[in-house]
């Protein structure tokens, strides 16, 4: 089946929205505007390590979400990759289509255009990349892009800095819940460890008050670590109400998952996100999924389960979260 790129769509000078992506009127950012003056977390891992566990452990529990400076990535490499993402997006169409991947048969791997059903029957202005980077063992370099030819260099290049600060980041959520520095890692399969890429790009819109990039949902991710463009588009939801996150040069942002919510029994906040899009520019940004392979069995630690905090969840493999949260049957 042939499908309608929004990027070739926005290619043909719209005036106008199609009526597909106008989203109802409670869901439309002109009408669900973000707070004034409230600005997410922000931490430097330079800091003192007591002082550092104590501000990731308050982000995670109070937003599910914080930005992260002195993560020690160049960047030149933030560059790179960003350079390689676009130039991938500015190949002629049919050769982009040539990674289509097919969700509906199973096939999520490669060049998309939408991953979940909408109640509504409304899609977002979205196109996107995706593809598996770590384990090294299951990678299948047939799904990643062949251009530019550096794509695979550079990307696996990210994808250590992406396998350090994920370490860096579970050790301190761990000793944020006074568990062992190792505890978060090894539940989600240690080693075994999973890191997805998704290339978000996001053309000029028409109307963006009247659309979404992509609508409000938690990652079923344990944790996610993203970097955008300089076009500022994505926002949190806390204590009902949005917030824009500013871009700022070489931070890398951090969203905690459902997976993590699981296993820390509620401690830490799975984020509810959406992003916005923007009439003249282009947005795009990088997001890499850190995940359990999908045999591994999830649910709430047990030192975090007693009388006075009961399981507020159920265990089960991650293969059927995920069946679950795409079906959208209730977890
Ligand atoms: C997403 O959460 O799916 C996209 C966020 C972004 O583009 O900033
Ligand atoms: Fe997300």
């Amino acid at each position: 089946m042939e499908v309608k790129r929004v990027q070739t769509l926005a290619c043909n000078q719209l005036k106008e929205l199609p009526p597909q992506f106008i989203r109802l009127a409670n869901e439309r950012p002109e009408n669900t505007k973000a707070m004034e003056g409230v600005t997410v977390p922000m931490i430097s891992l330079s800091q003192p390590h007591n002082l550092l566990v104590k501000k990731i452990n308050e982000a995670a529990s109070e937003w599910g979400f914080f930005v992260i400076t002195d993560h020690g990535i160049s960047q030149k490499l933030i560059q790179s990759l960003q350079d390689v993402g676009q130039e991938f997006f500015s190949l002629p169409q049919k050769e982009k289509e040539t990674y289509a991947n097919d969700p509906s048969s199973g096939k999520f791997d490669g060049y998309g255009t939408k991953m979940t059903k909408n109640l509504e029957q409304k899609v977002e202005w979205v196109d996107y990349y995706f593809h598996l980077m770590s384990p090294h063992s299951k990678l299948n370099f047939e799904m990643w892009p062949k251009s530019p030819p550096s794509y695979r260099e550079v990307v696996q290049e990210y994808n250590k800095e992406m396998l350090r600060v994920t370490d860096n980041i579970l050790e301190l959520l761990s000793e944020g819940l006074e568990l062992e520095s190792k505890t978060l890692k090894s539940c989600l399969g240690g080693e075994e460890i999973e890191l997805e890429m998704k290339i978000n790009m996001y053309p000029p819109c028409p109307q963006p008050e009247l659309a979404l990039g992509v609508e409000p949902h938690t990652d079923m991710s344990a944790i996610t670590l993203l970097v955008p463009n300089d076009v500022p588009g994505l926002q949190v939801w806390k204590d009902n109400n949005w917030v824009a996150v500013n871009y700022l040069q070489n931070a890398l942002f951090v969203h905690i998952g459902d997976q993590l919510e699981v296993l820390s029994n509620g401690r830490y906040k799975s984020v509810l996100h959406r992003s916005l899009v923007n009439k003249e520019r282009k947005r795009m940004s990088w997001a890499v999924f850190v995940a359990p392979p999908h045999e591994v069995v999830v649910g709430p630690l047990p030192p975090l389960v007693n009388d006075q905090n009961p399981a507020k969840f159920s265990t089960k493999t991650y293969a059927e979260y995920r069946y679950r949260k795409f079906n959208k049957i209730p977890q």
